[in-house]
Protein backbone atom coordinates (compact mmCIF):
# COMPACT_ATOMS: atom_id res chain seq x y z
CA UNK A 1 0.00 0.00 0.00
CA UNK A 2 1.90 3.02 -1.17
CA UNK A 3 1.05 6.43 -0.20
CA UNK A 4 0.16 8.76 -3.27
CA UNK A 5 2.91 11.32 -2.84
CA UNK A 6 1.74 14.25 -5.08
CA UNK A 7 -1.91 13.76 -3.25
CA UNK A 8 0.66 13.91 -0.13
CA UNK A 9 2.76 16.55 -0.64
CA UNK A 10 -0.55 19.02 -1.94
CA UNK A 11 -2.36 17.38 1.47
CA UNK A 12 0.84 19.20 3.77
CA UNK A 13 0.97 22.20 1.16
CA UNK A 14 -2.59 22.90 1.87
CA UNK A 15 -2.09 22.40 5.42
CA UNK A 16 1.02 24.74 6.00
CA UNK A 17 -0.98 27.52 3.96
CA UNK A 18 -3.95 27.41 6.45
CA UNK A 19 -1.99 27.44 9.10
CA UNK A 20 0.42 30.12 8.10
CA UNK A 21 -3.26 32.09 6.83
CA UNK A 22 -4.06 31.45 10.99
CA UNK A 23 -6.66 28.83 10.56
CA UNK A 24 -7.11 26.23 13.38
CA UNK A 25 -5.35 22.93 13.01
CA UNK A 26 -8.57 21.35 14.33
CA UNK A 27 -10.46 22.31 11.22
CA UNK A 28 -8.62 21.06 8.43
CA UNK A 29 -8.56 17.89 10.13
CA UNK A 30 -12.63 17.87 11.08
CA UNK A 31 -13.03 19.64 7.17
CA UNK A 32 -14.73 16.86 5.29
CA UNK A 33 -14.52 14.41 8.13
CA UNK A 34 -17.73 16.00 9.70
CA UNK A 35 -19.72 14.62 6.78
CA UNK A 36 -17.42 10.73 7.44
CA UNK A 37 -20.24 9.28 9.76
CA UNK A 38 -23.37 11.30 7.90
CA UNK A 39 -23.61 13.95 10.96
CA UNK A 40 -23.43 17.05 11.40
CA UNK A 41 -22.91 18.53 14.92
CA UNK A 42 -23.62 21.30 16.56
CA UNK A 43 -23.61 22.64 20.19
CA UNK A 44 -26.99 23.99 22.05
CA UNK A 45 -26.06 26.15 24.65
CA UNK A 46 -28.84 27.64 26.70
CA UNK A 47 -29.50 27.33 30.25
CA UNK A 48 -31.99 25.16 31.82
CA UNK A 49 -31.27 26.08 35.47
CA UNK A 50 -30.83 29.16 36.89
CA UNK A 51 -32.10 32.27 37.07
CA UNK A 52 -32.54 32.79 33.07
CA UNK A 53 -34.10 29.62 32.14
CA UNK A 54 -37.41 30.84 32.82
CA UNK A 55 -36.35 32.85 29.19
CA UNK A 56 -33.06 29.89 27.89
CA UNK A 57 -35.65 26.54 27.93
CA UNK A 58 -37.82 27.97 25.26
CA UNK A 59 -34.55 28.73 23.05
CA UNK A 60 -33.25 25.52 23.78
CA UNK A 61 -36.67 23.95 22.59
CA UNK A 62 -37.31 26.08 19.89
CA UNK A 63 -33.56 25.10 18.86
CA UNK A 64 -33.95 21.29 19.16
CA UNK A 65 -37.62 21.70 17.33
CA UNK A 66 -35.58 23.22 14.43
CA UNK A 67 -32.92 20.66 14.20
CA UNK A 68 -35.96 17.67 14.17
CA UNK A 69 -37.45 19.79 11.64
CA UNK A 70 -34.56 19.61 9.21
CA UNK A 71 -33.62 16.09 10.26
CA UNK A 72 -37.38 14.75 9.63
CA UNK A 73 -36.88 16.29 5.67
CA UNK A 74 -33.75 14.80 4.97
CA UNK A 75 -31.06 16.13 7.28
CA UNK A 76 -28.61 18.94 5.14
CA UNK A 77 -26.65 17.37 2.09
CA UNK A 78 -27.74 14.10 3.30
CA UNK A 79 -26.35 14.23 6.67
CA UNK A 80 -28.28 14.79 9.85
CA UNK A 81 -27.83 17.59 12.35
CA UNK A 82 -27.04 15.86 16.35
CA UNK A 83 -27.14 18.58 19.03
CA UNK A 84 -25.01 18.32 21.83
CA UNK A 85 -26.92 19.94 24.24
CA UNK A 86 -25.26 21.86 27.65
CA UNK A 87 -26.92 23.38 30.29
CA UNK A 88 -24.67 26.31 31.35
CA UNK A 89 -26.89 27.14 34.70
CA UNK A 90 -27.19 31.05 33.84
CA UNK A 91 -23.46 31.64 34.70
CA UNK A 92 -21.35 33.55 32.36
CA UNK A 93 -17.96 31.44 33.58
CA UNK A 94 -19.72 28.09 32.89
CA UNK A 95 -21.33 29.19 29.46
CA UNK A 96 -17.14 29.45 28.80
CA UNK A 97 -16.03 26.34 29.80
CA UNK A 98 -19.30 24.32 28.16
CA UNK A 99 -18.32 26.78 24.88
CA UNK A 100 -15.02 25.18 24.54
CA UNK A 101 -15.80 22.07 25.39
CA UNK A 102 -18.14 21.79 22.23
CA UNK A 103 -15.98 23.71 19.92
CA UNK A 104 -12.99 21.55 21.02
CA UNK A 105 -13.90 18.41 22.44
CA UNK A 106 -17.35 17.81 20.25
CA UNK A 107 -16.05 19.68 17.01
CA UNK A 108 -19.02 20.73 16.48
CA UNK A 109 -19.34 23.61 13.42
CA UNK A 110 -21.35 25.78 14.92
CA UNK A 111 -22.68 26.48 18.05
CA UNK A 112 -26.62 27.71 18.67
CA UNK A 113 -26.60 29.52 21.92
CA UNK A 114 -26.99 32.59 25.06
CA UNK A 115 -30.05 34.88 26.31
CA UNK A 116 -27.61 37.42 28.60
CA UNK A 117 -24.84 39.30 26.67
CA UNK A 118 -22.70 38.46 29.85
CA UNK A 119 -22.89 34.95 28.93
CA UNK A 120 -22.15 35.96 25.08
CA UNK A 121 -18.76 38.16 26.33
CA UNK A 122 -18.32 35.36 28.04
CA UNK A 123 -18.09 32.99 25.61
CA UNK A 124 -16.72 35.35 22.78
CA UNK A 125 -13.16 34.77 23.45
CA UNK A 126 -13.58 31.05 22.48
CA UNK A 127 -15.47 31.37 19.51
CA UNK A 128 -12.54 34.04 18.28
CA UNK A 129 -9.56 31.70 19.26
CA UNK A 130 -11.14 28.80 17.38
CA UNK A 131 -12.24 30.64 14.71
CA UNK A 132 -15.63 28.62 15.47
CA UNK A 133 -19.19 30.48 15.16
CA UNK A 134 -21.86 31.43 17.70
CA UNK A 135 -25.46 32.21 16.93
CA UNK A 136 -26.73 34.12 19.18
CA UNK A 137 -30.83 35.02 18.76
CA UNK A 138 -31.06 37.28 21.49
CA UNK A 139 -32.20 41.10 21.48
CA UNK A 140 -28.84 43.02 22.38
CA UNK A 141 -27.70 46.46 22.63
CA UNK A 142 -25.35 46.11 19.75
CA UNK A 143 -21.75 48.09 19.48
CA UNK A 144 -19.79 44.79 18.88
CA UNK A 145 -18.62 43.60 15.84
CA UNK A 146 -17.23 39.62 15.88
CA UNK A 147 -17.18 37.31 12.90
CA UNK A 148 -17.53 34.48 14.57
CA UNK A 149 -20.72 35.12 15.60
CA UNK A 150 -24.38 35.85 13.60
CA UNK A 151 -26.47 38.31 15.52
CA UNK A 152 -30.39 37.64 15.00
CA UNK A 153 -32.06 39.45 17.79
CA UNK A 154 -32.75 42.66 17.24
CA UNK A 155 -29.63 45.56 18.19
CA UNK A 156 -31.15 49.19 19.49
CA UNK A 157 -32.04 50.76 16.09
CA UNK A 158 -34.37 47.93 15.77
CA UNK A 159 -36.15 48.10 19.16
CA UNK A 160 -35.69 51.03 20.65
CA UNK A 161 -35.62 53.71 18.54
CA UNK A 162 -39.09 53.63 17.29
CA UNK A 163 -40.75 52.65 20.61
CA UNK A 164 -38.97 55.59 23.06
CA UNK A 165 -40.24 58.39 20.96
CA UNK A 166 -44.04 56.62 20.90
CA UNK A 167 -43.94 56.05 24.70
CA UNK A 168 -43.25 59.68 24.93
CA UNK A 169 -45.72 60.96 22.55
CA UNK A 170 -48.29 59.02 24.75
CA UNK A 171 -47.49 59.08 27.91
CA UNK A 172 -44.68 61.87 28.46
CA UNK A 173 -40.86 62.45 28.97
CA UNK A 174 -40.01 61.06 32.91
CA UNK A 175 -38.76 57.82 32.72
CA UNK A 176 -37.24 56.36 35.31
CA UNK A 177 -34.90 53.20 33.93
CA UNK A 178 -34.82 49.86 36.15
CA UNK A 179 -32.74 46.73 34.92
CA UNK A 180 -31.03 44.05 35.97
CA UNK A 181 -27.12 44.69 36.84
CA UNK A 182 -24.79 43.84 34.32
CA UNK A 183 -23.55 45.18 30.27
CA UNK A 184 -27.15 44.64 28.59
CA UNK A 185 -29.44 46.99 30.57
CA UNK A 186 -27.00 49.54 31.32
CA UNK A 187 -25.73 49.90 27.63
CA UNK A 188 -29.34 50.25 26.57
CA UNK A 189 -30.48 52.78 29.13
CA UNK A 190 -27.69 54.58 27.84
CA UNK A 191 -29.21 54.44 24.23
CA UNK A 192 -32.59 55.79 25.89
CA UNK A 193 -30.84 58.89 27.48
CA UNK A 194 -29.68 59.69 24.36
CA UNK A 195 -32.90 59.44 22.41
CA UNK A 196 -34.79 61.34 25.73
CA UNK A 197 -32.22 64.05 25.15
CA UNK A 198 -32.96 64.33 21.64
CA UNK A 199 -37.05 64.46 22.52
CA UNK A 200 -36.34 66.94 25.60
CA UNK A 201 -37.02 63.86 28.01
CA UNK A 202 -36.04 63.65 31.68
CA UNK A 203 -34.67 60.69 33.59
CA UNK A 204 -35.81 60.94 37.49
CA UNK A 205 -34.22 57.58 38.33
CA UNK A 206 -32.01 54.80 37.62
CA UNK A 207 -31.39 51.59 39.40
CA UNK A 208 -29.94 48.21 38.77
CA UNK A 209 -31.13 45.45 40.95
CA UNK A 210 -28.56 41.75 40.51
CA UNK A 211 -29.40 39.00 38.48
CA UNK A 212 -32.53 36.96 40.22
CA UNK A 213 -33.31 39.62 42.73
CA UNK A 214 -36.71 39.45 43.90
CA UNK A 215 -37.31 42.21 46.83
CA UNK A 216 -38.58 45.67 44.92
CA UNK A 217 -40.86 47.47 47.63
CA UNK A 218 -37.70 49.43 47.95
CA UNK A 219 -37.91 50.08 43.58
CA UNK A 220 -41.53 50.45 44.09
CA UNK A 221 -41.56 53.25 46.71
CA UNK A 222 -38.89 55.22 44.80
CA UNK A 223 -41.36 54.93 41.59
CA UNK A 224 -44.04 56.61 43.81
CA UNK A 225 -41.57 59.21 44.80
CA UNK A 226 -40.89 60.33 41.74
CA UNK A 227 -43.86 59.60 39.70
CA UNK A 228 -42.81 58.89 36.53
CA UNK A 229 -44.69 59.06 33.00
CA UNK A 230 -42.92 55.69 31.97
CA UNK A 231 -40.73 53.56 33.70
CA UNK A 232 -38.00 51.48 31.11
CA UNK A 233 -37.40 47.93 32.18
CA UNK A 234 -34.48 46.29 31.08
CA UNK A 235 -34.95 43.42 34.52
CA UNK A 236 -34.36 39.91 32.90
CA UNK A 237 -35.30 36.96 34.17
CA UNK A 238 -37.04 35.73 36.77
CA UNK A 239 -36.82 38.93 38.45
CA UNK A 240 -39.42 40.05 35.86
CA UNK A 241 -42.07 38.19 37.21
CA UNK A 242 -41.48 39.68 40.61
CA UNK A 243 -41.38 43.33 39.69
CA UNK A 244 -44.74 43.11 37.81
CA UNK A 245 -46.13 41.24 40.82
CA UNK A 246 -45.04 43.64 43.05
CA UNK A 247 -45.80 46.40 41.09
CA UNK A 248 -49.44 45.52 40.91
CA UNK A 249 -49.53 44.91 44.61
CA UNK A 250 -48.30 47.89 45.29
CA UNK A 251 -51.54 49.43 43.89
CA UNK A 252 -49.85 51.15 40.82
CA UNK A 253 -52.19 51.34 37.64
CA UNK A 254 -50.03 50.87 33.97
CA UNK A 255 -52.43 53.24 32.54
CA UNK A 256 -50.78 56.23 34.30
CA UNK A 257 -47.19 54.58 35.01
CA UNK A 258 -47.13 51.66 32.64
CA UNK A 259 -43.65 49.86 32.24
CA UNK A 260 -41.99 49.66 28.99
CA UNK A 261 -39.88 46.64 28.29
CA UNK A 262 -37.28 45.29 25.98
CA UNK A 263 -37.27 42.27 27.98
CA UNK A 264 -40.77 41.15 29.09
CA UNK A 265 -42.40 38.40 26.81
CA UNK A 266 -44.84 36.13 26.58
CA UNK A 267 -42.42 33.38 28.58
CA UNK A 268 -42.34 35.77 31.81
CA UNK A 269 -46.27 36.97 31.54
CA UNK A 270 -47.07 33.00 31.71
CA UNK A 271 -45.22 32.38 34.62
CA UNK A 272 -46.51 35.94 36.56
CA UNK A 273 -50.20 35.24 35.14
CA UNK A 274 -51.68 37.80 32.57
CA UNK A 275 -53.20 39.81 34.67
CA UNK A 276 -50.29 41.26 36.33
CA UNK A 277 -48.68 42.19 33.00
CA UNK A 278 -51.78 43.51 31.43
CA UNK A 279 -51.23 47.31 30.22
CA UNK A 280 -47.78 47.32 30.10
CA UNK A 281 -45.92 47.72 27.08
CA UNK A 282 -43.03 45.82 24.89
CA UNK A 283 -41.14 46.78 21.86
CA UNK A 284 -39.59 43.47 19.01
CA UNK A 285 -39.84 42.09 16.16
CA UNK A 286 -41.67 39.02 17.32
CA UNK A 287 -44.76 38.56 19.48
CA UNK A 288 -46.73 35.21 19.32
CA UNK A 289 -49.96 36.84 18.34
CA UNK A 290 -48.21 37.62 15.43
CA UNK A 291 -50.66 37.11 12.13
CA UNK A 292 -49.09 34.98 9.52
CA UNK A 293 -49.11 31.44 7.75
CA UNK A 294 -45.35 30.98 9.10
CA UNK A 295 -46.00 31.49 12.91
CA UNK A 296 -49.28 30.19 13.04
CA UNK A 297 -47.26 27.10 11.62
CA UNK A 298 -44.76 27.55 14.13
CA UNK A 299 -46.84 28.20 17.33
CA UNK A 300 -48.77 24.73 16.38
CA UNK A 301 -45.30 23.21 16.02
CA UNK A 302 -44.20 24.25 18.83
CA UNK A 303 -47.21 22.98 21.23
CA UNK A 304 -47.37 19.42 19.47
CA UNK A 305 -43.82 19.48 20.43
CA UNK A 306 -43.68 20.68 23.76
CA UNK A 307 -47.04 21.12 25.32
CA UNK A 308 -50.58 22.67 25.01
CA UNK A 309 -50.61 25.64 26.39
CA UNK A 310 -46.77 26.53 25.53
CA UNK A 311 -45.83 30.02 24.53
CA UNK A 312 -43.03 31.39 21.69
CA UNK A 313 -41.68 34.70 22.11
CA UNK A 314 -39.27 37.10 20.86
CA UNK A 315 -36.39 35.03 21.69
CA UNK A 316 -37.28 31.43 20.42
CA UNK A 317 -38.09 32.78 17.02
CA UNK A 318 -34.88 33.76 16.34
CA UNK A 319 -33.25 30.82 18.18
CA UNK A 320 -35.91 28.82 15.28
CA UNK A 321 -35.36 30.50 12.32
CA UNK A 322 -31.29 30.71 12.53
CA UNK A 323 -31.09 27.23 12.54
CA UNK A 324 -32.52 27.13 9.18
CA UNK A 325 -30.50 29.81 8.34
CA UNK A 326 -27.66 27.57 8.99
CA UNK A 327 -29.22 24.74 6.98
CA UNK A 328 -29.50 26.85 4.11
CA UNK A 329 -25.70 28.03 4.21
CA UNK A 330 -24.46 24.35 5.06
CA UNK A 331 -26.69 23.42 2.07
CA UNK A 332 -24.89 26.15 -0.11
CA UNK A 333 -21.94 25.25 0.90
CA UNK A 334 -22.32 21.29 -0.71
CA UNK A 335 -20.39 18.76 0.81
CA UNK A 336 -17.18 20.08 0.87
CA UNK A 337 -15.23 22.69 3.32
CA UNK A 338 -17.77 22.21 6.27
CA UNK A 339 -15.73 24.31 8.54
CA UNK A 340 -17.37 27.32 10.15
CA UNK A 341 -15.43 30.69 8.92
CA UNK A 342 -17.29 28.67 5.07
CA UNK A 343 -20.37 28.42 7.17
CA UNK A 344 -20.25 32.01 7.69
CA UNK A 345 -19.55 32.64 4.59
CA UNK A 346 -22.34 30.99 3.53
CA UNK A 347 -24.96 32.05 5.99
CA UNK A 348 -24.06 35.93 5.26
CA UNK A 349 -27.06 37.24 2.76
CA UNK A 350 -29.21 34.18 3.40
CA UNK A 351 -32.77 35.16 3.70
CA UNK A 352 -35.59 32.82 5.32
CA UNK A 353 -39.56 33.57 5.50
CA UNK A 354 -39.73 33.49 9.26
CA UNK A 355 -42.73 33.68 11.70
CA UNK A 356 -42.14 37.56 12.17
CA UNK A 357 -41.45 37.57 7.95
CA UNK A 358 -39.10 37.81 5.93
CA UNK A 359 -35.31 38.09 7.34
CA UNK A 360 -31.93 38.22 6.16
CA UNK A 361 -28.23 38.00 7.46
CA UNK A 362 -26.71 41.45 7.04
CA UNK A 363 -23.47 40.57 4.61
CA UNK A 364 -22.31 44.05 6.03
CA UNK A 365 -22.11 43.41 9.61
CA UNK A 366 -22.96 39.48 10.55
CA UNK A 367 -26.56 40.57 12.29
CA UNK A 368 -30.17 40.63 11.11
CA UNK A 369 -32.61 42.36 9.07
CA UNK A 370 -35.97 42.60 11.32
CA UNK A 371 -39.19 43.75 11.88
CA UNK A 372 -39.56 46.02 14.65
CA UNK A 373 -43.06 45.90 16.53
CA UNK A 374 -44.81 47.63 19.98
CA UNK A 375 -47.15 45.00 21.64
CA UNK A 376 -49.31 45.71 24.46
CA UNK A 377 -49.79 42.99 27.09
CA UNK A 378 -53.69 41.78 27.76
CA UNK A 379 -54.84 39.65 30.62
CA UNK A 380 -54.60 36.17 28.75
CA UNK A 381 -51.07 36.56 28.34
CA UNK A 382 -51.07 37.62 24.98
CA UNK A 383 -49.60 40.84 23.51
CA UNK A 384 -51.87 43.02 20.81
CA UNK A 385 -49.76 44.52 18.43
CA UNK A 386 -50.27 48.32 18.46
CA UNK A 387 -47.61 49.33 16.10
CA UNK A 388 -45.55 47.38 12.89
CA UNK A 389 -43.00 48.37 10.66
CA UNK A 390 -43.79 48.43 7.45
CA UNK A 391 -40.59 47.24 6.12
CA UNK A 392 -37.76 44.92 7.53
CA UNK A 393 -35.00 47.53 9.08
CA UNK A 394 -31.62 47.06 8.78
CA UNK A 395 -29.59 46.27 11.70
CA UNK A 396 -27.37 48.86 12.42
CA UNK A 397 -25.26 47.51 15.46
CA UNK A 398 -23.42 50.64 16.13
CA UNK A 399 -26.22 53.43 15.04
CA UNK A 400 -25.93 54.96 18.67
CA UNK A 401 -22.36 55.85 18.33
CA UNK A 402 -22.03 57.77 15.12
CA UNK A 403 -18.38 56.98 13.64
CA UNK A 404 -18.02 53.46 14.37
CA UNK A 405 -19.34 50.99 11.58
CA UNK A 406 -19.26 47.09 12.09
CA UNK A 407 -17.74 45.81 8.44
CA UNK A 408 -16.70 41.77 7.94
CA UNK A 409 -13.19 43.23 8.27
CA UNK A 410 -13.76 44.44 11.68
CA UNK A 411 -14.86 47.43 13.15
CA UNK A 412 -14.25 50.59 11.07
CA UNK A 413 -13.54 53.99 12.24
CA UNK A 414 -15.33 55.88 10.02
CA UNK A 415 -13.07 59.50 9.39
CA UNK A 416 -14.63 62.86 10.51
C1 LIG B 1 -29.51 40.50 26.92
O1 LIG B 1 -28.74 40.41 27.89
N1 LIG B 1 -28.99 40.68 25.70
C2 LIG B 1 -30.94 40.42 27.08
Amino acid sequence: MGLDRRKFLKGTAAIGAATAAGFPQIWIKNSGLAYAAGEIKVGVLYSLTGTTAIIETSLNQATLMAIDEINAAGGINGAKVVPVVEDPASDPATFAQKARKLVVGDRCVSVFGSYTSASRKAVLPVFEKYNNLYWYPTLYEGRECSKNVIYTGAVPNQQQKDFVPWLVKNFGKKFYLIGSNYIYPKEENNVCKILLKELGGEVVGEEYVPLGHSEFSSVISKFKETRPDVIFSTVVGDSVVALHRQYKAAGLDPKKMPMASLTTSEEEIAAMGGEFAAGHFTSAPYFMSYDSPENHKFVEAFQKRWGKGKTTNFVSEPAYFQVHLFKQAVEKLGKKDLTPPAIREAAWGQEYKAPEGLVKIDPDNSHTYLWPKIGEAQTNGQFKIIEQSKEWVKPLPYWAYPGQVCTPEGLQQKKA
